[in-house]
């Protein structure tokens, strides 16, 4: 076939994959290109903003390295990061709603024991968490790695700082036979994502900041469950309802109760985890929001 015209293309590039082996790949590359040829038709892409756009993907791949994905960043704030969870993790009553890893993660983080400071002696105001981790018919779970991170109160993660010479605001619990981890650090502030690169230009270009309203990170893990990555959000921030990169849900915003008898300020936070049973599939169109698990 030849002679392709704004109308024919389409189906010429979709029939030139009809030999695919692998039948979803097939499917998905077949879809990609509907919405891909339908998206550049119904917005007569010129050829200037054609190379603007690959300028933007080559500087998007170009600012990647092990420290940085600027892909994943692209993905996160059109918010096809937190589309893709949703699809992923349909979750019965009473599992924690899930959101976006975020490029702060380390997997090395020390395994404390519960109960463990893990601020590092950084400034701030305190911060006592108290969790347990449930199955979703309120079944504790013992013997559960609890995955904790965040920022500290200017927004910066520890691996932003190359003047810390060790990994703080993280690290790893087990849950007891009750279910129950527990830990002190201090309280996160409210934070912009990586901006100094093609996601931020196209961020400043659509009128929108970079904020993350504040925020500590959980990956909870325990045998027979789905892990579970989530993030507790602070009631009293800012940015909740224009999250950077889309990441909030009402189940995942807490309070984070002030105690100041003993002089000194102190937050805290209690929390119920729910995981999600391995196999427990719930249908696409029966969906229901788990219930807050703010204690
Ligand atoms: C984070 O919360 O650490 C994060 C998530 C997505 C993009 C950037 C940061
Ligand atoms: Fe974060």
């Amino acid at each position: 076939m030849r002679d392709f015209d704004e109308h024919n293309i389409t189906e010429a590039v979709i029939d030139s994959m009809a030999q695919a082996k692998d039948a979803r790949l097939r499917a998905v590359m077949t879809s990609l290109v509907r919405h891909l040829h339908d998206f550049v038709r119904d917005v007569e892409l010129g050829f200037d903003e054609w190379n603007a756009a690959i300028d933007v993907l080559t500087r998007t791949g170009q600012t990647c390295s092990d420290k940085r994905q600027e892909f994943i960043l692209l993905s996160d704030t059109l918010g096809v990061s937190m589309l893709v969870d949703a699809i992923n993790h349909r979750m019965p009553e009473g599992a924690t709603e899930t959101t976006v890893l975020g490029p702060f993660f380390v997997a090395a983080a020390p395994e404390l024991p519960s109960g463990a400071d893990i601020s590092g002696g950084i400034e701030g105001e305190r911060l006592d968490v108290n969790g347990v981790v449930c199955s979703p018919d309120g079944r504790p779970l013992a013997n559960a790695t609890v995955d904790v991170w965040h920022a500290d109160d200017d927004g910066y993660y520890d691996v932003q700082q190359p003047g810390l010479q060790s990994l703080v605001m993280r690290a790893r619990f087990r849950t007891d036979r009750e279910g129950r981890f527990s830990f002190t650090s201090i309280m996160p502030a409210y934070y912009p994502i990586p901006h100094d690169g093609p996601v931020g230009e196209m961020l400043q270009a659509l009128g929108r900041h970079p904020y993350r309203p504040a925020h500590v990170h959980f990956m909870i893990a325990a045998d027979g469950h789905e892990t579970l990555i989530t993030h507790i959000f602070d009631a009293e921030s800012p940015y909740l309802d224009s999250d950077a990169v889309f990441g909030v849900k009402n189940s995942l915003i807490a309070n984070f109760p002030r105690d100041d008898r003993s002089g000194q300020p102190q937050r805290s936070l209690t929390y119920r985890f729910g995981l999600k049973p391995l196999g427990h599939a719930v249908p696409s169109d029966r969906l229901t929001i788990s219930t807050k698990g703010n204690l």
